[in-house]
């Protein structure tokens, strides 16, 4: 995607072949700032801090990390210790493992002196590969934004509504929820985006309306609480959102948040999409709730907000009395039962395990 008219994707190689760019998202939406990673370590800290976010590009980062720890020390303790570094940085999105996992895989029979190289190689892969798989569930999602669009009598924008960031930040391109939207946008078809907030830290207000914002999609930012009343008054035609895990029988974890918009959707008869690359699907369980490890993190994010003030500082405040304690769970699970459909790179099926086998047979059991 292009940022003032320059394209970016969210993670690359420096021209010293070698150092790793990324987006540094904690500046957004006020300041755009580059930085770069040039060791394992603080690629690890980019994820865990969450200066790079969002399942896919968590993966491409730490596929980069692997292979700046080879540019350091190729040998096999180094490796296994890098995986265990990397994993271990964000709990809940899977494309992390399966990144580290595909990487490690390959370079493990890989002679050390040649393990730099190849996990460069690999890691520019699953970034071009995330691009693509983006593009392609753009193309599946859009058809149905075209229906949606035929279906409404053309007379109004189709009003899709998305929570947290699932955008081209997200991903390494195009980005998963986003990507249908982009595509209808630029074929013509008049789209609204509803851009939840989603506190704690404001991946809708901070990098989904800077993102529409930027590509000219018109939106509207609301608190996390509003998706049930825009539903019940006919405001709302389907909601897309994203996921950091996906189960095999078709359970979602996304942001926290998004299981109260599926049940809204559910009670008000929205359609509620999930995009999805297949590198989210665990294949190695069924029941998310039981199942997925759901991440906590600080309660200063809860408690603490920064904003921009009217002078154009850069301020954080806190919000609560200072003797409140919080709790801050990034995530949570919509059943199966709840969702539609899932949009993936090999099109859209129900959210269940015979309808994503369907799509995916080499993982039937
Ligand atoms: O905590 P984050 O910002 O990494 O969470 C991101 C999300 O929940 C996204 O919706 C999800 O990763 C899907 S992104 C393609």
């Amino acid at each position: 995607m292009k940022v003032n008219g320059v394209a970016y994707r969210t993670i690359w190689v420096n021209d010293d072949g070698w150092s790793v760019g990324i987006i540094d998202q904690t500046g957004q939406p006020h300041r755009f700032i580059t930085t770069s990673l040039t060791t394992m370590e603080e690629a690890a800290h980019a994820i865990k801090a969450m200066i790079v976010r969002g399942a896919p590009l968590i993966g491409a980062t730490g596929a980069y990390g692997l292979a700046l720890a080879m540019r350091h020390d190729p040998s096999d303790a180094a490796l296994a210790r890098a995986y265990e570094v990397l994993v271990e940085t964000r709990p809940t999105a899977i494309n992390l493992r399966w990144a580290l996992d595909r990487v490690r895989k390959a370079l493990e029979p890989v002679v050390p002196k040649d393990r730099a190289t190849a996990a460069y190689r690999l890691a520019a892969e699953i970034c071009d590969e995330d691009v693509e798989v983006c593009s392609s569930i753009g193309n599946h999602g859009l058809g149905l934004i075209q229906a949606m669009h035929a279906e409404i009598g053309r007379s109004r924008p189709v009003n899709i509504l998305t929570h947290c960031n699932a955008g081209w930040l997200a991903c390494v391109d195009w980005g998963t929820a986003l990507a249908p939207i982009y595509k209808a946008h630029d074929a013509g078809i008049p789209v609204h985006v509803w851009v939840d907030e989603t506190r704690p830290r404001n991946q809708g207000a901070s990098l989904t309306a800077w993102e529409l914002a930027s590509h000219g999609v018109p939106h509207t930012l609301i608190v996390d609480n509003a998706g049930g009343h825009l539903m019940q008054h006919g405001m709302v035609d389907f909601c897309i959102v994203g996921t950091d895990r996906t189960t095999r029988r078709g359970d979602v974890c996304n942001k926290i948040g998004t299981y109260l918009k599926a049940l809204a959707a559910k009670d008000n008869g929205v359609p509620f999409y999930v995009a999805l690359p297949s590198s989210t699907i665990d294949w190695t369980i069924a029941d998310g709730v039981r199942e997925i490890p759901i991440e906590e993190r600080a309660e200063s994010e809860v408690t603490v907000m920064s904003g921009k003030t009217a002078g154009g500082e850069i301020v954080s405040v806190r919000v609560a009395p200072d003797a409140t304690r919080a709790a801050n769970y990034g995530f949570d699970v919509t059943p199966a039962r709840l969702v539609s459909g899932l949009i993936t790179e090999r099109g859209i099926c129900p959210a269940s395990e015979a309808g994503l086998v369907s799509l995916f047979p080499e993982h039937a059991l």
